[in-house]
C-alpha cells in the first residue's frame, strides 16, 4: 500500500471528510451515447480534487434493467457495460486514489432486480432462490392459482400495492419500492452469506467506502398484516425492523468494513435506531441519513402536497437530531441534496431564483453550504450542488423520466388533481429535479454530453457552470472549496460540541447553533427569511465575537443595541 491509501484508511471515520455524491447516469459521458459513465468520471477526477473532498460515492453502476435507474440490480459483481468495464473500474479506483480520494460504493441489499439470476431462478421453480424472497398467498385465494387479494393492504414507496401476483410462483412478492424491486428475505442465512460476499468482493477491489441504501429496511416485522389507513403506514413498521441491527453487525463483521466510511440510507427511521446504527461501540456503520429535515415542505406530511418549508419546524427537527445523535454518540451524515430530492436552493429560496451572481439565488446556495458543513457530523455534497444547480425546468409530464413521478402523476390525476396541479406536484418534487446533466459548460448539452443526454439539461446551465466558476472569485464554487478547506482544518467542527441556540422573537426564520470545543467556541447563523431580519446578539453569545470566518454577503450584517441585522439568506460562521 503506497503513502496515501494509508492516510486515507487512517482517515476514514474522520468526521473532516467530505463526501462528495456522483449520480453516475448524470455525471460525465464519455462516448457520446448521452449516459455518464467511469471513464467520465476519472476525466474530472482533479476538478473534484481541487474542490478537496475525500470520498466520491458513486451510484449504482451495476447491470440492470433501469427501471429505478440502476438501484434495480440484475448483477451485483459486473460493471453494466453501458457505465463501462471492470478495466475502467480499477482504473478509477487507482486514479481516485492516487489524488487522495476513496471511492464509496452503493450496495443495494434490501432488493434486487426481478432480472437477477436468483429471482429467475426462483422462477424457474429452484426452492432454494424461492426462499430468498418474501412470497405469500393471497388473501381470499381458493388455492393454487388463484391469486386472491394482495396479502396486506401495504402500499409500496413509488406508489400502488407492495405486493405483485407473480403467476409462476403462484405466489405474491413483496416489493417495497418498485413491482421490479422484489424484497430479498434477510433472515434465510444463505441471503446474508451472499450479501457478504457482495461486500466483500468490492473491498477487494479497492472501494474504501459503502453507502447501504435503504438498510433499515431489511428485517420485515414477525408478522405481516394489514396496517391502519392506507396502507403506506407499512413503512414506518418495517422500518429499524426487529433483527435490523443483528444483521448489520453481521454484515460488518463478516465483509470486513468496520471503521471503513460506511453510511446507511434510513428510510422513516428514529433517532434511538440511529444512534445504534453508528455509535461506533456498536460495531455497525459510520454515518446515517435520516430524512426528517426535508419533510418539513410536505403539507399533511404527504410528498406531493405543496407548502412553503416551515422552518421552525426545520429548526426543530435539526436541533432534536444533533443534540440527540451528539448525547448517543451517534454520527450524521449531513445533506440538503441527493439524487431522491429536489434541489435545495429552489426548495428553500422558492421559486423564481436567477442564476446570476451575486444573486438571492447563490445567497441561498452559501447559506445552506454553511448550515450544513459548520453541523455536527460528516458533510456530504450532492453534484452540481457546489455549483448551485436548480430544479429542472420541464413544463411537460413527458419530460420525467422517474417511474416514482410517473406513478405519482396518475395516482394524482385518479385522486381528481387536474394535470395543472398534478405537473406542479411533480416539478416540485420529482427525483428527477436532482438527476439532470451535470452543468459543466454554458455550451451545447452543458458540456455532460456530444450526444443527445438522456435526461434534458436545464437552460440555466448558461449562467450556472463549471467552467464559469472554478477560479472566478465568489463563485458558489470557490465558496464551497473555502468551506471545504475550513471545515477540513477545524477541530472544532470535526469533534467540538453543538447546541442549538435562541435567535430571539425577531428571527423566527433563522437557525443558529453553537459548536464549542475547549476554549474555541464557533457560531453558525443562518437565515432562511426572504426579507431582511434582526437576531438577538446576546442570546447567541456573539457581542464580543471575533472573526467572521466566512459569509454569504461578504463583510457582516450590522451589529447595533445588542441585535445583528441579517439580509435576506444571510449566513455567518463567526469565531468566537
Ligand atoms: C433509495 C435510493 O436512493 C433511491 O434512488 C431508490 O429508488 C430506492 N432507495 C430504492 O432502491
Amino acid at each position: 500500500m503506497d503513502e496515501k491509501v494509508n492516510t486515507m484508511t487512517a482517515q476514514s471515520n474522520n468526521k473532516n471528510s467530505v463526501v462528495y455524491e456522483i449520480y453516475v447516469k448524470s455525471f460525465c459521458d464519455s462516448d457520446g451515447d448521452g449516459l455518464g459513465d467511469l471513464p467520465g468520471i476519472t476525466s474530472k477526477l482533479d476538478y473534484l480534487a481541487n474542490l478537496g473532498v475525500d470520498y466520491l460515492w458513486l451510484t449504482p453502476f451495476y447491470p440492470s434493467p433501469q427501471r429505478d435507474n440502476g438501484y434495480d440490480v440484475s448483477d451485483y459483481c459486473a460493471v453494466d457495460p453501458r457505465y463501462g468495464t471492470m478495466e475502467d473500474f480499477d482504473e478509477l479506483v487507482a486514479a481516485a486514489r492516487e489524488r487522495g480520494m476513496g471511492i464509496m460504493l452503493d450496495m443495494v441489499l434490501c432488493h434486487t432486480s426481478n432480472q437477477h439470476e436468483w429471482f429467475q431462478r426462483a422462477l424457474a421453480g429452484e426452492e432454494r432462490y424461492q426462499r430468498y424472497y418474501i412470497l405469500r398467498d393471497g388473501k381470499g385465494s381458493m388455492g393454487p392459482g388463484d391469486p386472491g387479494e394482495p396479502p396486506t393492504n401495504w402500499q409500496c414507496v413509488f406508489g400502488g400495492s407492495a405486493w405483485e401476483w407473480e403467476p409462476r410462483l403462484g405466489k405474491w412478492y413483496l416489493h417495497m419500492h418498485d413491482s421490479s424491486q422484489p424484497d430479498v428475505d434477510w433472515t434465510n442465512p444463505d441471503v446474508r452469506d451472499e450479501m457478504a460476499g457482495v461486500v466483500r468482493f468490492w473491498k477487494e477491489r479497492g472501494v474504501t467506502g459503502f453507502r447501504f441504501d435503504v438498510i433499515n429496511l431489511i428485517s420485515k416485522p414477525e408478522v405481516i398484516d394489514d396496517v391502519p389507513g392506507d396502507g403506506s403506514a407499512c413503512r414506518a413498521l418495517v422500518a429499524d425492523g426487529p433483527h435490523v441491527h443483528e444483521y448489520l453487525k453481521e454484515l460488518v463483521e463478516r465483509s470486513g468494513i468496520d471503521g471503513m466510511a460506511t453510511v446507511g440510507e434510513m428510510a422513516s427511521t428514529g433517532l434511538e435506531s440511529c444512534i445504534c446504527y453508528t455509535n461506533p461501540d456498536e460495531h455497525e456503520l459510520g454515518m446515517s441519513f435520516s430524512f426528517h429535515h426535508l419533510k418539513v415542505d410536505y403539507k399533511d406530511g404527504s410528498k406531493w402536497r405543496l407548502m412553503d418549508p416551515d422552518i421552525v419546524q426545520l429548526r426543530r427537527v435539526l436541533s432534536e437530531w444533533q443534540e440527540g445523535m451528539q448525547a448517543g454518540g451517534g454520527c450524521n451524515a449531513l445533506f440538503w441534496c441527493n439524487h431522491d430530492q429536489p434541489r435545495a436552493i429552489t426548495r428553500f429560496g422558492g421559486t423564481g431564483l436567477e442564476g446570476e451572481r451575486g444573486g438571492s439565488w447563490e445567497h441561498v446556495g452559501k447559506m445552506l453550504a454553511i448550515c450544513s458543513f459548520a453541523m455536527r457530523g460528516a458533510p456530504y455534497i450532492f453534484q452540481g450542488e457546489e455549483l448551485g444547480m436548480t430544479n429542472a425546468d420541464y413544463t411537460s409530464i413527458e419530460q420525467f423520466d422517474d417511474v416514482e413521478s410517473h406513478n405519482n402523476y396518475r395516482i394524482l390525476l385518479e385522486g381528481g388533481s387536474s394535470q395543472e396541479e398534478a405537473l406542479r406536484a411533480i416539478q416540485a418534487r420529482s427525483r428527477d429535479n436532482g438527476r439532470t446533466p451535470m452543468q459543466w459548460t454554458a455550451g451545447e448539452n452543458a458540456g455532460f454530453t456530444c450526444g443527445t443526454p438522456w435526461l434534458a439539461v436545464p437552460a440555466n446551465h448558461v449562467r450556472i457552470n463549471a467552467e464559469d466558476e472554478v477560479g472566478a472569485k465568489g463563485s458558489m464554487y470557490e465558496f464551497y472549496r473555502e468551506l471545504i478547506a475550513l471545515r477540513k482544518g477545524s477541530e472544532v467542527l470535526a469533534d467540538g460540541t453543538v447546541r442549538f441556540l435562541d435567535t430571539g422573537s425577531g428571527a423566527p426564520k433563522v437557525i443558529a447553533f453553537e459548536r464549542v470545543l475547549g476554549s474555541e467556541r464557533m457560531v453558525a447563523i443562518c437565515s432562511f427569511d426572504s426579507e431582511g431580519c434582526t437576531v438577538d446578539a446576546d442570546s447567541l453569545g456573539i457581542a464580543v465575537c471575533g472573526d467572521v470566518l466566512l459569509s454569504t454577503h461578504g463583510g457582516v450584517g450590522k451589529l447595533a443595541d445588542g441585535a445583528l441585522a441579517l439580509r435576506p439568506y444571510e449566513a455567518l460562521l463567526i469565531a468566537c
